[in-house]
């Protein structure tokens, strides 16, 4: 298999051609795919046709695979690694997680572990006459670091920020016992991509409530300035979904945001699996 890699011309993101992921990949041909998406941050290919076992044995060639607070709620039948993402309802219950990620954020990042990445195969795209609906968008916190100016990097590296899952509470609504089970915990804000080498900001409004050392007041203004900077125009690639794209993202390097400006009887029906991850440094 010749695979193409064409980045997309924004400051992450490349599509990979000429694959077909329902059939097994060679190691020499999963090496390459690893090594874009470590470097672009944002893969995809297009005009996939693949049922949810593929995905999952897909997913397991980056690793363990995690499972998430929304794929306990929402999952496919006899596969519990996909968290079904979709606004259908049937029988008037809703048949996955509506409302995830509408605010810029990495998955998972009030975890200890926080996910090494995140898969989306689209299945159903909502459109307007047709004009695709229900876009996401992604930006580089590697390239926000970059164009940081030198005096701020030197006095936020090596901090540590508290990443609180009850930040989360605008998206859905925890249960008691879920918040029970995510204690705050604190990652640096200046990360180390494990694979790269690259260094990002790993900073979000919704998400971190304080930083190690620095007053409450301080540090939420610098929480507000580097969660903007990070998802200023010239970080962000948006996707535009066709059914049949098989997406994946970096969590380390970067953020995402779903649009959602669509609505029922525009159907939006995604299958999600998200990576084991590590200890952030
Ligand atoms: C997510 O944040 O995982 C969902 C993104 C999307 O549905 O576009």
């Amino acid at each position: 298999m010749n695979l193409e890699i064409i980045p997309t011309g924004a400051a992450l993101g490349a599509e990979i051609c000429c694959i077909d992921l329902s059939q097994p990949l060679g190691d020499n041909t999963f090496a390459e795919i690893e090594h874009a998406y470590d470097e672009y941050g944002v893969i995809f290919s297009r005009h996939q046709h693949i049922t949810p076992e593929q995905q999952v044995a897909f997913t397991r060639r980056f690793g363990e695979i995690e499972f998430n607070i929304f794929g306990e709620r929402w999952s496919v039948r006899g596969c519990p690694e996909i968290v079904v993402v979709s606004n259908i309802t049937e029988d008037g219950k809703p048949i996955g997680v509506r409302r995830a990620g509408e605010n810029w954020h990495s998955d998972m990042c009030y975890t200890a572990r926080p996910p090494r990445g995140t898969i989306l195969y689209a299945i159903e795209i909502p459109e307007l006459q047709g004009l695709p609906l229900g876009d996401t968008e992604f930006a580089s916190a590697a390239a926000a670091w970059d164009a940081l100016p030198g005096r701020l990097r030197s006095c936020i590296e090596g901090r540590r920020a508290v990443f609180d899952f009850t930040g989360r509470k605008r998206a859905f609504p925890p249960t008691p016992e879920e918040i029970e089970r995510n204690p705050p915990v604190r990652h640096p804000i200046v990360r180390t991509h494990p694979k790269t080498g690259r260094k990002c900001l790993y900073v979000m409004r919704d998400d971190c409530t304080g930083i190690e050392g620095v007053p409450a007041e301080e540090a939420d203004a610098l929480i507000c300035a580097l969660a903007d900077h990070i998802v200023k125009p010239q970080f962000i690639y948006r996707h535009q979904w066709q059914p049949g794209d098989l997406l994946m993202w970096d969590n380390c390097t970067v953020q995402h945001r779903a649009i959602q400006d669509y609505d029922l009887p525009q159907r939006r029906l995604m299958h999600r699996t998200t990576m084991g991850g590590a200890v952030p440094v």
